[in-house]
């Protein structure tokens, strides 16, 4: 039997930063919503059989009807989140099917992820447990304390952390459930969960297109890296 790859894609955000009249994640894009955009490299990748979709539950059926037959060929259910982003992840991971040996979590925010890095995320995931995509930043990282500087480390040994992040199921699994065994409830990220169960995290170069919308200006510079063909939509 063909070995279960799920990609769970997380879309139960509200976009407040965005002051938008609904989540970003279903905001038109080039005529098609950002979710819409974010499931397509994982619709169409055929190392992936399941495609598993988390939204707000009050939004469940209006999301199965917009997506319509969005996964040909894979299985796609489409499932409620929670109140946090660990949460909704949470939920995604539980939704798996039984036989499911590896996830790969994406923010619905990111409409730009590239066939090149899920195939990298995943292969990482596979050999290392959990792996996930890094870009370079260009600007000092700092750490703060209050209103002060407590650090700068040295810019060569930061990044910028993205999705896709890719996990053998057993380990999502568990940094979930040892998360919220020691109080963890709002992490931002799922591999932070596996670092703090003390396991190693591969890093994969990413992609600096593969942006998240978080505000108007990063809507404006997607809607640009469209228009002038810097990113391929199909
Ligand atoms: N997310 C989710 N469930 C939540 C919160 C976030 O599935 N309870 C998802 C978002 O839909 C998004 C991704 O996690 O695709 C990254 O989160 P973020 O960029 O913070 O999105 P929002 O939480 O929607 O935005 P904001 O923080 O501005 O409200
Ligand atoms: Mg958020």
């Amino acid at each position: 039997m063909k070995k279960r790859v799920v990609a769970i894609i997380l879309a139960a955000g509200s976009g407040i930063r965005m002051r938008a009249d609904k989540p970003k994640q279903f905001m038109e894009l080039a005529g098609k919503p950002v979710l819409m955009h974010a499931v397509e490299p994982f619709a169409k990748n055929i190392l992936i059989t399941d495609i598993v979709i988390v939204c707000e539950k009050g939004r469940v059926k209006d999301t199965e009807k917009l997506m319509g037959d969005c996964c040909p060929g894979k299985t796609c259910r489409i499932v409620p989140g929670g109140r946090t982003r660990q949460e909704s992840s949470y939920n995604g991971v539980k939704s798996c099917p039984p036989e499911t040996e590896i996830v790969i979590i994406h923010d619905a925010a990111r409409p730009f992820v590239d066939a090149k890095t899920v195939e990298n995320v995943l292969a990482a995931a596979e050999k290392n447990g959990a792996a996930g995509a890094v870009v370079k930043t260009a600007d000092t990282i700092i750490v703060k304390k209050g209103d002060f500087i407590d650090d700068i480390p040295d810019r060569k040994k930061t990044g910028r952390m993205q999705t896709p992040q890719g996990f053998r199921y057993g380990t999502i699994l568990r940094a979930h459930e040892e998360a919220l065994k020691n109080g963890m409830t709002n992490a931002t990220d799922d591999c932070g969960l596996v670092l703090a169960m003390g396991q190693n995290v591969r890093i994969v170069e990413g992609d600096p297109l593969n942006i998240k919308l978080t505000d108007k200006t990063d809507f404006l510079f997607a809607e640009e890296l469209i228009r002038s063909g810097e990113v391929k939509r199909s």
